[in-house]
Parts: structure tokens; C-alpha cells; sequence
């Protein structure tokens, strides 16, 4: 089976949140399982630089606006999995990240620059590919960037492969002016109800949604949710009819690069066999963080875009409170001014108890993930989650919210779930300040009082099958139900 999995990040070539995980550790699950895979991706500067040699596999032509672009292929350092990356340096090569520049400010361009990765994918997987002996069965498409590929397959490439979207974030859409639908080469029959319209608007996700012949999304919890007006941001109608097809399958972890046993980041790497190594790197992310080092102070840790999914907002009117109890508190974040600048005003009131690094810092993601005792994670919202897995990996207990992949992963330390063993972290009973500040209450006086009972919550996290082992065989069960 043949497998164009389309992303416009993929760990460790570029990332800004968990897709980019996703994306660069499913394929290499689903190869080992073999499927014949390849990520296409854009050549943003940092995919050229990380991704090492390249070579030319084809030359692409008809795209939108920009007319010609070149396919190069590289490898995934580390694995074998195939890249095909595509080389535009009027919309890829440009200082800042994937989607906005330094200052945050969108590109004016990204439904072109996005519009031809979807084309890009949708010609690969048809008779006009200049790569004839490879045609994908599937074509794989992620978020809102890949959204117009399952359009353009179905309405101009007439392509026989078939399209998954799977949605990681329906708080983001891409949805832009009607004036885009011509100028990106689609039918202006396909701007209705009945296609990519969307409050007179082009929507790359509804195009995805509309035309893919499967939709799934990072975690079952999550497919029923955005079925509803809560969390369906406004397409929970089209989602509904598709309802009985959505399959939610939770999001796996990659176990090489997330492995307290292995983990290149830390002073000390530990197994559930043996914690010592977790306290030794609890003291060094004290000491490398100037908190005062205190092998018994609960260490609260956050590793989080600051915004309002995420629901740390929630934490900023009782931290001071939690501290006065004797808890240390170490974030690492960026995002909204407002919740950057609370964060830091408290741990500027805090010296020795509380740490907050703003930007983003892949080693320190992990010391952190390892070196904290309790993972704090109370997202509003939570399509699925990487880092309350990474915690529950780490035996850092998560505290979360009732929410998507939160609450289809993380089992509540309740007497019924200590009863029969399968408690690995707290569930808030309410999402608001009130309810996160009585679970994490609860998690630290069992941390506090009941070592015992924290030992077994750690290990049930720790000795968990995390891995992508069965969700990618589910992957596999609904690609063959296409074929
Ligand atoms: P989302 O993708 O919604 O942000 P996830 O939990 O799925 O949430 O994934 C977040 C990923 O991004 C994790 O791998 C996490 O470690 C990483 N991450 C988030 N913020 C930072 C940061 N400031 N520095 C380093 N890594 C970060
Ligand atoms: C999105 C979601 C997050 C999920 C990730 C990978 O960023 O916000 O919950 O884990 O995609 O699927």
C-alpha cells in the first residue's frame, strides 16, 4: 500500500506543537507495519538545513501563481522514512516560522503557499504526476494547511487515490476571501454549501471535510466533541453528518525520542525499575532553573503554547496560593502577551519557588517533562495531547482537564480506579480555576503524604504502552476500508 502523508511540519525537520510529533513519528510506525510512505512537506528554510542530503526526484509544474517548483527527496534522520519536500523560495525561504513572521503577523500569502501544497499532493496522486512509478493509494492530508488537497484530487486532478483529513485542531481553519477560490485554480461551482464555501468564505478545513473520502480525528473523545457546538467551531453541522465515519484513534508517542531510559536531554535517565535518576534530574532542573533545590518540594511543571485552548489562564489566580503551600512551579511557554506576562510577574515575586523561561526550548521541554513531579495540563480543549503522555512516560503524574485526548488517556486517581490499579494521574471535576486548584490539591497531598500510592500512580504512567503499536495498526484497518 502506497501513502502520500501530507503535513506542513514534521518533527525534527520543523515544529511549532504536537502535529509536527505526529507527523514525524506515524509514518515510521506505519512503515514498520509496511506501508510504502512518503511525508511531502514545505522546503521552509529549517526543513532544507535539518533534513541533510537531497536529491532532485521531479520537476513540478501548473502551480498556482507560482508556476513551477522542484521535488527533492531526503530521508528522515534516524529512520528511513522517505521526504519529499517541495523546493519554492518565493513561498517557503523566508526568516520567521512555517505560518507568521517574527512579529506573529500571518503571511499575507498563506493561502497560496498552502493552497500548493495541496495541489502538490493532489497532482502527486494522479495521472499527471511526473513521478509515474510511484502513485499513492492514499493521500493522507493533516489540518487545515493540506485541507484543499482532497478538493483539488476530486474537482481538477480527478485522482483515483483515496484522501484521509485527519483533524489535529478544529480552532484553526484557514478560511480566506472568495476572490482566493479562482485564483487557486478551483471551480467556482465547488463555493457552496455543497463544497468549500463557508460563510462566504473559502475554507481550506470544510474542503477537506466535504471532500475526503475519510475523516479522522487524534482521539475518540475528540471525534464526538466536535460534533457539538462547543467544540465543532462552527462546521459541528457538516461534522455531524459525516458523524458515523469519524474515527478517532489516540495519538502514540514516538518512544526514542520521548524514553526517560534513553533521553539525551537529561542528566540522569531512570526506568520504572528505578526512579533514582528522576530525583537527580528534578535537583538539576532546580538548580539550572534557580529554584531552590528541594528533593521535597512538589514540582509543578508546564510545558504549553500560552493560549486559550490550553486553559493556563485558569492557574494564574490560585499559583500564588499553591506556592505558599510549598509548591515550586516551572514553566516553559510562549504565546498570548497577557498570560506571558502574568506567568512572569509571579515568578518575579517568587525567587527560589517558582521559574518561567518564555520561547521555546526542546531540551528543556524534556528536563522539565522528567524533573517535575506533577505535569499540569488543564486545556479548555485537547483534540488529543503529546505532553500529558510525555508526563505519564515520565512518571510525572498529569493533572488535566475532562477534555479529548486528556480524558481518553489520563485515569483518575480515584478510590475506585487506585482499587484496581489504573490510576495514573487527576481529572478536574469542573473546568475552572476552583476545579484546577482542588486537583492539583489532590495530587499534591498524595504526593505529600501517601508515597506509596504516588508510586503506583507514577508506575501505572510509566509501564503503559504508550507507543504508536496500535494506533497505527488502526490507521492501517481504515486505509484498507478504503481500498
Ligand atoms: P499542541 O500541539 O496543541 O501545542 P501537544 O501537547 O499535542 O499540544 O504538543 C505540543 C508539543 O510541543 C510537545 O511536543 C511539547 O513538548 C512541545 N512544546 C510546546 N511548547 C514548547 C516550548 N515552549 N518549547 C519546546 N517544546 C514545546
Ligand atoms: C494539535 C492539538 C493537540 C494534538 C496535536 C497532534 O496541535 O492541539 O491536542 O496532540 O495536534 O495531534
Amino acid at each position: 500500500m502506497k501513502v502520500l502523508f501530507v503535513s506542513s511540519e514534521v518533527f525534527p525537520l520543523i515544529k511549532t506543537g504536537g502535529l509536527a510529533d505526529v507527523s514525524g513519528s506515524l509514518p515510521n510506525a506505519l512503515q514498520g507495519l509496511g506501508v510504502d510512505i512518503r511525508i511531502l512537506v514545505p522546503g521552509y528554510p529549517a526543513v532544507l538545513e535539518n533534513i541533510g542530503a537531497l536529491k532532485t526526484v521531479a520537476e513540478l509544474d501548473h502551480l498556482p501563481h507560482i508556476g513551477d517548483a522542484t521535488l527533492l527527496e531526503g530521508v528522515i534522520q534516524d529512520t528511513q522514512v522517505k521526504v519529499w519536500v517541495i523546493k519554492a523560495p518565493s513561498l517557503y525561504e523566508r526568516d520567521g516560522g512555517p505560518y507568521a513572521d517574527k512579529t506573529g503577523l500571518e503571511w499575507g500569502d498563506n493561502p497560496i503557499r498552502f493552497g500548493v501544497l495541496s495541489k502538490v499532493a493532489a497532482i502527486l496522486a494522479s495521472e499527471k504526476t511526473p513521478i509515474k512509478s510511484w502513485l499513492p493509494d492514499i493521500v493522507h492530508c493533516n489540518d487545515w494547511q493540506t485541507g484543499l488537497a482532497p478538493a483539488y484530487m476530486s474537482l481538477t486532478e480527478h485522482s483515483n487515490a483515496k484522501s484521509i483529513i485527519s483533524l489535529h485542531n478544529m480552532a484553526f481553519q484557514g478560511c480566506y476571501p472568495p476572490n482566493w477560490v479562482e485564483s487557486l485554480g478551483l471551480p467556482s461551482s465547488g463555493f457552496s454549501i455543497e463544497g468549500f464555501e463557508y460563510h462566504g468564505q473559502l475554507s481550506f478545513l470544510k474542503a477537506a471535510i466535504f471532500y475526503a473520502d475519510a475523516i479522522s480525528t487524534v482521539s475518540p473523545r475528540y471525534a464526538k466533541e466536535i460534533q457539538t457546538a462547543a467544540f465543532g467551531f462552527g462546521l459541528e453541522g457538516l461534522l455531524s453528518k459525516r458523524g458515523d465515519e469519524i474515527k478517532g484513534i489516540l495519538n502514540g508517542i514516538e518512544t526514542e525520542e520521548w524514553n526517560p531510559a534513553t533521553d539525551k536531554y537529561l542528566s540522569h535517565t531512570y526506568n520504572s525499575e528505578n526512579l533514582q535518576g528522576k530525583l537527580q534530574v528534578k535537583l538539576a532542573l532546580q538548580r539550572d532553573s534557580g529554584l531552590d533545590i528541594d528533593a521535597n518540594a512538589p514540582l509543578l511543571g508546564v510545558v504549553s503554547r500560552l493560549t486559550h485552548q490550553k486553559g493556563l489562564d485558569m492557574l494564574v489566580p490560585h499559583l500564588q496560593f499553591l506556592i505558599n503551600q510549598g509548591c515550586q512551579f516551572v514553566l516553559l511557554g510562549g504565546g498570548e502577551l497577557a498570560m506571558e506576562k502574568a506567568f512572569e510577574e509571579i515568578a518575579s515575586r517568587n525567587p527560589g519557588r517558582a521559574s518561567v523561561t518564555i520561547g521555546y526550548n526542546e531540551p528543556l521541554s524534556h528536563q522539565i517533562m522528567a524533573g517535575s513531579d506533577i505535569f499540569v495540563m488543564p486545556s479548555r480543549f485537547e483534540p488529543c495531547g503529546l505532553n500529558q503522555l510525555y508526563g505519564l512516560a515520565y512518571g510525572t503524574p498529569p493533572v488535566v482537564n475532562a477534555t479529548g485526548g486528556l480524558a481518553d488517556s489520563v485515569i483518575d486517581s480515584n478510590p475506585a480506579h487506585l482499587k484496581d490499579k489504573t490510576a495514573n494521574g487527576f481529572v478536574m471535576v469542573e473546568a475552572s480555576a476552583e476545579g484546577l486548584v482542588a486537583c492539583i490539591l489532590r495530587a499534591v497531598n498524595m504526593f505529600n503524604h501517601d508515597k506509596k500510592t504516588w508510586l503506583q500512580i507514577q508506575m501505572s504512567g510509566m509501564q503503559q504502552n504508550l507507543s504508536w503499536d496500535k494506533s497505527a495498526q488502526e490507521y492501517l484497518a481504515l486505509y484498507k476500508t478504503l481500498l
